[in-house]
């Protein structure tokens, strides 16, 4: 029966042990998208994770959804995330780029030229972004045009390969959490009369569209893929869920990826629905800790654990779960805002 500590093969990438730092945008880049010079010692302070998925990237400047959110767009941003690398590398870690467009999350505040974001469908969030001048209601996206669409995909392929330059293991398709790719999976948000939109073939084809291109160019086993069905978030509702991911599973399995990323939300139980669908690595996240984690792993539930808030002040997270150390509390104040503080300065124990 595997644990949490035993070692595990995730496509092309070995991990001394099956505890994956989880995704988390921590607002660090500066106003250019690069990493600041501090970000390398947080991950590096982490590296004894088996694998670290870095905070959501944008892979194009329409992609870009958050003040500080760094990119993998420009030569700039690509030095700035080689000493990210470098660093986790030296600490003896494992790092995966995790690449995101927020499509109609963004505000013409981060885009250029003050362009309004794009969406499969000219229908825009309830609710509010943060800008430097305050929140500012989320704005009426523009549909995107059917013959544009293999472009946005291409804009993925782009940020794999200048994550590999980059000098990343790999990288994490984020198609969870209402951003772009998550936009054409939910029904209410699709309402596209394309192959893109209607029914769920159609809509599940941009993500598909995506995850070949990165793999064709990058190769599957440098390939891992976000979920999170039904997620409470940048209103997401999805209608279907429950035809959509198991179609999914199923499309995905025919892939073989270096793992399958799922985050249990909004009450859809994606591990026990999903892993009996999905032949490959599939990781688990959202809400662990070292016990319930160890049990997924011996009941077959998943092959691996992510741990995401844990990792925020334990950068020695692993240690401390496997001697039964105390967790430290992140300060919610630092968590999107601030320098070192509350991000880089949270100490090993001794
Ligand atoms: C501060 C913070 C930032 C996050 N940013 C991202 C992100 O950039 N990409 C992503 O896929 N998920 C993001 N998430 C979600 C986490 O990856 C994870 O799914 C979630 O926190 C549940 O896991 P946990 O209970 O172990 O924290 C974020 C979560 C937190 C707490």
């Amino acid at each position: 029966m595997p644990t949490l500590y035993d070692p595990i093969r995730l496509g092309d990438i070995d991990l001394p042990n099956r505890i994956i730092m989880a995704p988390m945008t921590r607002s660090r880049a500066d106003a250019d998208g690069v990493p600041l010079p501090f970000v390398k010692d947080y991950y590096a302070q982490r590296a004894s994770a088996g694998l670290i998925v870095t905070e959501a990237i944008y892979v194009s400047r329409m992609a870009k959804g958050y003040v500080r959110t760094p990119g993998l767009v420009t030569d700039q941003q690509v030095m700035g995330w080689m000493q990210v690398t470098q660093a986790v590398h030296d600490a003896g870690g494992k790092i995966f780029a995790q690449l995101y467009h927020t499509g109609r999350v963004a505000l013409p505040d981060f885009l250029p030229m003050r362009a309004l974001p794009v969406a499969p469908s000219a229908i825009a969030i309830e609710g509010q972004n943060k800008t430097d001048d305050g929140p500012k209601d989320f704005v009426v996206p523009r549909a995107l045009e059917t013959d544009e669409i293999p472009g946005v995909a291409s804009e993925f392929v782009n940020a794999a390969e200048m994550a590999l330059a980059a000098g990343f293991d790999g990288v994490e398709i984020h198609a969870a959490s209402g951003y772009l790719i998550h936009q054409f999976l939910d029904a209410a948000i699709n309402q596209r009369k394309d192959i893109y939109g209607g029914s769920v073939q159609n809509r599940a084809r941009f993500l598909l569209l995506v995850v070949d291109r990165v793999r064709d160019a990058i190769g599957d086993g440098k390939v891992g893929l976000k979920l999170s069905p039904r997620i409470k978030f940048n209103g997401v509702t999805e209608p279907d869920a429950e035809e959509m991911y198991p179609f999914l599973a199923k499309e995905l399995s025919a892939r073989n990826l270096a793992y399958l990323h799922g985050a249990k939300q909004g009450g859809y139980e994606i591990h026990s629905e999903m892993r009996p669908l999905y032949k490959g690595n599939y990781v688990a996240g959202a809400g662990f800790t070292a016990e319930s984690g160890n049990a997924a792993l011996a009941s077959g539930a998943a092959d691996a654990i992510v741990f995401g808030k844990p990792f925020l002040a334990n950068p020695d997270l692993p240690r401390r779960m496997r001697e039964g150390l105390e967790l430290a509390e992140a300060d919610p104040k630092t968590i999107y805002w601030g320098g070192e503080q509350g991000y880089s300065d949270y100490p090993a124990l001794p």
